[in-house]
């Protein structure tokens, strides 16, 4: 799947816009929206409200409930986001999935979900971080599952209007996605987030960009990510310049083996000096 450029974006998915685009902005009547804040998708009943929700007792049954629940046209990220958070991490489920290496974080595919959505396990070693990423128009959620992750949010890059524009009206910058995309102008952050164990996040290129990384130079960190639809490119900048890279995505592992990649990982496609991007 190739990325597109920022000022040619189009949905990678054919229900991409009946997710909400933020948990926190949801319309209070039924929990679900567009991008704008209007109501416009209809989970089935049984995945729509995040309070009737039963914790999965394990790592298998919350991948069992997720196809349920991406086997249908639309979705509620906050339900899923809810239901990802419930789960409590039991290591002995994930731990055949944490595959770490010291040079790098590694990216360990675990379910490939009917094509719908792909679900991985990332291992980050003490101070290991990703670069500053897009998504390509995905959805992303990153729980963590041990440990704690340091989230810094980035507008894209040349979105200095929105932001100067949002500090003058004293409003709460949330976006970041702008039409300008002049690459020159270096990245501006707009918040940093932290994580801690079982907590799960969600991001997509309207929200705007994030790096990643574990903060901790004494514990290890791993984290559990369902990305929908499935990609294998997207887009990596340069904090300093902007400048935007495209990214292979690959794995270190499948299914708890290593991949040739894994094996030989100069034979990954990297962005600058890292070989994993989100
Ligand atoms: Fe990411």
């Amino acid at each position: 799947m190739e990325c597109e450029t920022v000022n040619e974006r189009t949905v990678a998915g054919n229900y991409s816009e009946d997710f909400c685009a933020r948990g926190d902005a949801m319309d209070s009547s039924d929990g679900f929206c567009n991008v704008e804040g209007k109501r416009t998708s209809h989970p089935p009943a049984q995945y729509s409200d995040p309070s009737t929700i039963v914790p999965p007792k394990s790592l298998p049954e919350l991948i069992e409930r997720l196809h349920d629940i991406f086997a249908n046209e639309d979705i509620s990220i906050e339900y899923v986001q809810k239901l990802m958070a419930s789960y409590k991490s039991n290591p002995r489920e994930w731990k055949k999935f944490a595959k770490f290496d010291k040079h790098r974080y590694t990216r360990n595919l675990v379910d490939e979900g009917n094509g719908k959505f792909n679900l991985m396990i990332l291992c980050w070693n003490e101070a290991q971080g990703s670069s500053i990423h897009s998504h390509a128009n995905s959805h992303c959620f990153l729980k963590v599952l041990d440990g704690s992750v340091k989230e810094e949010m980035f507008y894209w890059p040349g979105n200095t209007d929105q932001a100067e524009a949002m500090d003058e009206d004293g409003g709460e910058r949330k976006e970041g996605r702008s039409e300008n995309n002049d690459e020159n102008s270096g990245m501006q952050k707009w918040a940093d987030n932290q994580l801690m164990r079982n907590e799960c996040g969600y991001i997509n290129d309207d929200i705007g960009l994030h790096r990643v990384e574990n903060p901790s130079h004494i514990d290890k960190a791993v984290t559990l990510h369902l990305y929908s639809p499935p990609f294998d490119e997207c887009e990596c900048f340069d904090q300093r310049t902007g400048k935007q890279t495209t990214s292979k995505v690959t794995f270190w592992s499948k299914y708890g083996k290593r991949t040739p990649f894994g094996r030989h990982p100069n034979r990954q496609i990297s962005c600058s000096t890292e070989a994993e991007n989100n």
